[in-house]
């Protein structure tokens, strides 16, 4: 496995694959990886010739007052967890390699994003815009055929596949399902903020989904009463949640019922932990 710092190295090293037609992966990351991440790693290994990491902790995603500087990095062990799960090209920039001296330009997908986590009293838009920007970027950078999402920032997936169909960029976009804990915690980076009473309380989450799952199976398809059933599982652990919606899993729409494939989501903070979580009703994910 190659670590590659700079776009002219990155370009160097994928041209002979490029000229030879070979199919190109990117799973583009934040790095301190886990499971979630290996998942997306090993189905991007399988599916393409050569397959290219990103870890890239993209600071205009992150709003004033949240976690850039504390936010976990461990390169050394990414890189290791990398090679041994078959990446080809782990490309972890700088920050001034992305944004160098001057840089104003904003790729901004609209509507999606002023909803759930881009709400104006949660992250903001400005987050989205700081995720749309910095994929771009990296299709531009790494030229992939296909990229691997997580379902769990479901709302992210479908900005970037809105991103991808509305700018034409020539870039197949897969999403897998979150991966959980044995109890049902997704795994997230974030989940090391945790204590184990935190740890205990962050269950909260996962189990309100599963309890509106379980609304769903018994025929009660009423907004009303998922979310009540959801919330209450919440209430159980003492989580207040930022937010718990339902909504459209195509257009994040408000949604009066379950009708379709129906995205609940969820958002609390736990802790310094700011957890999300998610699950598709009436239907796959
Ligand atoms: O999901 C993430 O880790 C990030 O939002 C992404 C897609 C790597 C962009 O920085």
């Amino acid at each position: 496995m190659k670590t590659i710092r700079t776009v002219a190295d990155l370009r160097e090293t994928l041209a002979p694959a490029r000229r030879a037609g070979s199919s190109i992966g990117l799973v583009p990351t934040m790095g301190f990886f886990h499971e979630g991440h290996l998942a997306l790693i090993d189905a991007a290994r399988d599916a393409c010739d050569v397959l290219v990491v990103s870890l890239f902790v993209n600071p205009s995603q992150f709003g004033p007052s949240e976690d850039l500087d504390a936010y976990p990095r461990d390169e050394r062990r990414d890189a290791d967890l990398a090679e041994r799960h078959g990446v080809d090209v782990l490309f972890a920039p700088p920050v001034d390699e992305v944004y160098p001296d001057g840089f104003s330009t904003t790729v901004a997908v609209h509507g999606l994003t002023e909803v759930l986590d881009g709400h104006p009293a949660r992250r903001g838009q400005g987050h989205f815009d700081g995720v749309t920007t910095v994929v771009t970027k990296l299709f531009n950078m790494v030229q992939p055929d296909r990229a691997w999402f997580g379902q769990k920032d479901a709302q992210q997936a479908l900005v970037i596949r809105r991103l991808v169909r509305d700018l034409d960029i020539p870039v197949a976009i897969e999403v897998l399902p979150t991966v959980r804990e044995a109890d049902g915690l997704a795994m997230s980076s974030r989940n090391v903020y945790l204590s184990p009473d935190e740890r205990e309380r962050a269950l909260g989450l996962s189990r309100a989904l599963e309890a509106a799952e379980q609304e769903v199976a018994a025929g009660r398809l009423d907004a009303r009463d998922v979310l009540a059933a959801a919330r209450r599982e919440l209430d159980a652990r003492g989580v207040e949640p930022e937010y718990l919606e339902l909504r459209s899993a195509s257009d994040l729409s408000p949604a009066a019922r379950v009708d379709g494939r129906t995205l609940l989501a969820v958002a609390a903070r736990v802790g310094r932990a700011r957890l999300i979580d998610n699950t598709v009703l009436g239907g796959t994910e």
